[in-house]
């Protein structure tokens, strides 16, 4: 007689985790004593998230401090392995190690993480995420989600529109990326270099490596002595990729830190597959969620830092032809957007929005 032996088991696919937030999620805001911390307490009540609990998280140096929101005042709590019982979703922004350490802990304890550090972004299995670019990304995720890098969230977002007309070749970027970039002490050492040399006093600087007041300089990121690019700009070009799911996508860049206090700007060259013309990107972008075309020639009126600070919408104009490829595929733009902002704290919030469903 012959045996019937049951199908060999298949291996079950591993479900991944699809986590959604609840309607009003408790939230928690690692480094809330931070640049992008504080702009997370603002982003929160200026869009109205419908915070159940705030909890306030940062190092043992800033323990019983009091922050303000929605007209109360809330006790900072240093940072432990306890710190996320009940937590629906936490929002990170206090280094990469921290993360390293502190994500994983969170996801145990049952919260989604939206992470600003870099720890997580190349990570196959964790999300990066503009949600004008790439929310669809968000469908499965284990609990961790990446907040891409300021000058790639605020590119992907000008890009996007721009990739949807017309295929991108090819991208050539130059920063001028703000103080904030490196942190609330980044910001305030600028504010006292540039007094500092207004009234003629000589001054040292502790945070960054140059001297910043009417300077700039190469960003300060790390170079590799083999490629000569920094640590910014290979960030910006990996996740730029990654986001707008080009993982072959050549891109040239140059980012450089300027004495401005929040907002990062961007120069552009695009090449195409086929000519998209000026009219044609300026009706891509004018449609675009979270864009606003600044592009008067007359009155030469374009994106500026004082303009785009503390806005949700990242600025796009100078559109012209780029005149360096005579093949009349490229275009010219500039972008500014707040670093603090869609840079960081604006598009954390955004994905929690999305988690929710709003
Ligand atoms: P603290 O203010 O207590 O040092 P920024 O990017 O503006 O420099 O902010 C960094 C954020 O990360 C701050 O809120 C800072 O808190 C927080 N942070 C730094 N080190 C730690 C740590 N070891 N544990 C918890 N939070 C930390």
């Amino acid at each position: 007689m012959t045996e019937v032996l049951d199908p060999p088991a298949q291996a079950a696919p591993q479900p991944r985790v699809n986590r959604r937030l609840p309607a009003h999620p408790v939230v928690a805001i690692v480094g809330a004593t931070g640049a992008v911390g504080i702009e997370l307490i603002e982003s929160l009540t200026a869009r109205d998230f419908p915070v159940a609990q705030l909890k306030l998280l940062a190092s043992a140096r800033s323990a019983g401090m009091r922050l303000p929101f929605r007209g109360r005042e809330i006790i900072v709590e240093e940072l432990t392995e306890d710190s996320f019982a009940g937590v629906d979703v936490a929002f990170f922004s206090a280094g990469s190690g921290i993360s390293r350490k502190f994500a994983p802990i969170a996801v145990q304890a049952g919260a989604v993480v939206v992470d600003n550090s870099s720890a997580f972004r190349m990570a196959p299995e964790v999300p990066l995420v503009v949600p004008e670019v790439n929310a669809t990304a968000l469908e499965a995720h284990d609990g961790i989600i990446a907040n891409p890098n300021c000058v790639a969230a605020i590119l992907t977002v000008a890009l996007a529109p721009l990739a949807a007309a017309q295929r991108i070749r090819r991208l050539n970027v130059a920063t001028y990326q703000a103080a904030s970039g490196a942190g609330a002490a980044a910001m305030e050492e600028l504010r006292q270099a540039t007094g500092a040399y207004l009234e003629g006093r000589p001054f040292e600087q502790k945070v960054l490596p140059h001297p910043y007041a009417f300077n700039f300089f190469s960003h300060n990121a790390e170079v590799d002595p083999l490629s000569g690019y920094n640590g910014e700009e290979e960030k910006v070009v990996a996740e730029t990729r990654r986001i707008m799911g080009r993982p072959d996508l050549p891109v040239g860049i140059t980012c450089i830190r300027v004495p401005v206090l929040r907002a990062h700007g961007m120069a552009v060259t695009v090449e195409f597959e086929d000519a998209l013309s000026v009219d044609e990107a300026r009706r891509a972008l004018v449609a675009a969620p979270g864009v606003r075309l600044v592009d008067d020639r007359e009155a030469n009126h374009f994106p500026m830092p004082v303009e785009a600070s503390g806005q949700e919408d990242v600025l796009v104009g100078r559109l012209r032809e780029d005149l360096g490829d005579p093949s009349g595929r490229s275009l010219a733009l500039f972008v500014v957007g707040d670093q603090l902002l869609k840079g960081a704290a604006l598009n954390a919030v955004q994905i929690a929005e999305a988690l929710i469903g709003r």
